[in-house]
Parts: structure tokens; C-alpha cells; sequence
């Protein structure tokens, strides 16, 4: 079974939660990593997982990530998630998980980067299978709260477990 990650990260917060999620799947599914600016395509695989920063309560926009630039990011921000969605091809019925990572501080405030992915993926057609997961960062820049990489682990070992039939599907 093939598992699709593809991730935006201007500070790379988001990059290492990824990179958690892929070890908790941990061999158990042929995983491969992308970033949303390498190019790459989910053609033919049994699960997409998308991850990206909260920028505005949702996806980041062209005039949010130039802010994080302002602000010390490096990574490259010319696409993001919600441009890398738009390029989506339909799903028919793929399973799909979203995350993104937030500041700590505002964790009670309703808007999210992976609840909006989820929003785009549905109507693509993809089936979301857990519920869109926040990872938190102390601050714009990070670092990650302690124990969210274990926990982004734990979230990967768990789509596994969702896709292997051992858990049952969210939604
Ligand atoms: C322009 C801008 C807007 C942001 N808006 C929010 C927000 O609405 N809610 C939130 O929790 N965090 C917000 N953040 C903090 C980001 O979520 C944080 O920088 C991100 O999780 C870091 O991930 P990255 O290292 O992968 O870029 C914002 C950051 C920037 C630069």
C-alpha cells in the first residue's frame, strides 16, 4: 500500500511533524514524503495525507507566507498547500488526512489549515478518514511543543491502523 505525504513549511515545523508521521507509519506502508513545491503527484495511492501551516485561521495565502518570510522563514514560498490543492485530480473515494501545526497561544480559536484542507479534499472527492490534527508550536518560528513529534508518530502509526481495517474510519 502506497501513503502519499506532501507538506508546506515556511519555518520547517510543519517539514519535521511530516517527517514524524512517516516514521510512525514505520514500514508498515510504502511512504513517500513530498514537499508542496517539488512537483510531485498522488497518482494511484491508497492514502494522501497533506500537512500545512495555519496562516490566518486557514491555508497559508501568497501575502501570509511573503509575512513569514519577513519574519526569518526560508523555505521557498512561491506555491502552498491551497495552491498545491487547487492542482488536485479528482480522489474517487481515496482515503485522505489533513494536519497542520499552530501557535499554542490561540489553540481555542476555531480556524485551521487542516480543517480547511479537508473542506477542498472532500469535495474533490477524496474520503477524510480521522479528523483534521493540529501539532502545536510555541511561537510563528516554532520550536514544536514538547512531545508533538511523538504524537504526530502516534497519528501516523494510527492512519495505518485506520487503513489496515484494526481501527475503525472516522467519517
Ligand atoms: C502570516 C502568519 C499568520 C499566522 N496565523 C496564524 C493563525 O491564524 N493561527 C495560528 O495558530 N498560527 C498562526 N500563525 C503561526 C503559524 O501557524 C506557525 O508559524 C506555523 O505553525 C509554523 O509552521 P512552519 O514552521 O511549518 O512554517 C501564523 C504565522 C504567520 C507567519
Amino acid at each position: 500500500m502506497r501513503a502519499f505525504i506532501v507538506h508546506e513549511s515556511l519555518f520547517g515545523n510543519t517539514a519535521r511533524v511530516a517527517q514524524a508521521v512517516a516514521d510512525g507509519m514505520g514500514g508498515h506502508l510504502d511512504v513517500e514524503l513530498h514537499t508542496v513545491v517539488d512537483g510531485a503527484r498522488p497518482e494511484g495511492v491508497d492514502l494522501l495525507v497533506v500537512g500545512g501551516p495555519t496562516h490566518a485561521f486557514s491555508m497559508s495565502r501568497a501575502t501570509t507566507r511573503a509575512d513569514a518570510v519577513s519574519q526569518g522563514a526560508g523555505a521557498d514560498p512561491t506555491i502552498g498547500l491551497r495552491e498545491w490543492l487547487d492542482q488536485l485530480p479528482e480522489g474517487n473515494d481515496t482515503p485522505f488526512a489533513a494536519f497542520d501545526t499552530r501557535v499554542d497561544i490561540v489553540r481555542r480559536l476555531p480556524g485551521s489549515a487542516a480543517k480547511s484542507a479537508a473542506k477542498v479534499a472532500r469535495k474533490r472527492g477524496y474520503r477524510l478518514v480521522t479528523r483534521p490534527e493540529s501539532f502545536y508550536v510555541e511561537d510563528t518560528p516554532g520550536p514544536l511543543l514538547e512531545g508533538e513529534v511523538q504524537r504526530a508518530e502516534v497519528w501516523g502509526a494510527q492512519l495505518v491502523e485506520i487503513l489496515t481495517g484494526t481501527l475503525r474510519d472516522w467519517g
